[in-house]
């Protein structure tokens, strides 16, 4: 089984759903650690409860993005990490990881990419007053969400749409479709053509 981190910086209700799925044997991997930028964050909390090890770090506390993610990437490979899913960690990856994992690094983001990059994509979404938004995964690069994309999975937003609700769709979408999209990478390295075309 493939060794994997997740990195989360916030509630890690999708690093919840992977554990979910990683204790129900859907999704055939090793959970090795969670990578969190805030160790407050309610993510450590489930990793802890999930008996998960974790690297919690502050990067204020390093002299540059270079030395945390040095300290990060000396964590991973004690561990044996082959793959990283970014889950809501809201830091750019650098050269640093990239150079080591390039390729094998895959994120989650709640809009239809290149629309509404960056933070706060749900009421970007919803200031823009667009129509449709959704849910991209796509491969790391050292650009904003701009690697290339996975699989996308749209969702149409209402007239009465809030941000609660469209959230409460966005999330439904991401804690199945992430899950099923990993089960493929991790176990055939690629993702089925037909699973690329599915919309809500
Ligand atoms: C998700 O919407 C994900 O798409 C984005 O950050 C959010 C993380 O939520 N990258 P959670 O911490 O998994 O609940």
């Amino acid at each position: 089984m493939k060794k994997i981190a997740v990195f989360a910086s916030g509630s890690g209700s999708n690093f919840q759903a992977i554990i979910d799925v990683v204790k129900s044997g859907e999704l055939e991997a090793d959970i090795a650690i969670l990578v969190c930028d805030k160790p407050d964050a309610y993510a450590v909390r489930r990793a802890n409860s999930a008996r998960i090890p974790t690297f919690a770090f502050s990067p204020k506390e390093y002299s540059s993005k270079e030395a945390y993610e040095s300290a990060i990437l000396e964590k991973l490979a004690s561990y044996g990490v082959e793959f990283i899913v970014l889950a809501g960690y809201m830091r750019l990856i650098g050269p640093t990881l990239l150079g080591e994992y390039a390729g094998r690094i895959v994120n989650i983001h709640p809009s239809l990419l290149p629309d509404f990059p960056g933070k706060d994509a749900i009421g970007q979404a919803l200031a823009a007053k667009a129509e449709w938004s959704g849910v991209t995964i796509h491969y790391v690069d050292e650009g904003m969400d701009t690697g290339p994309i996975i699989v996308q999975e749209r969702v149409r937003l209402s007239e009465k749409e809030t941000r609660e609700s469209l959230q409460k769709k966005i999330q439904n979408i991401e804690h199945k479709l992430y899950p099923s999209i990993l089960q493929m990478l991790l176990t055939r390295g690629e993702v089925q053509h037909d699973e690329k075309a599915r919309t809500y």
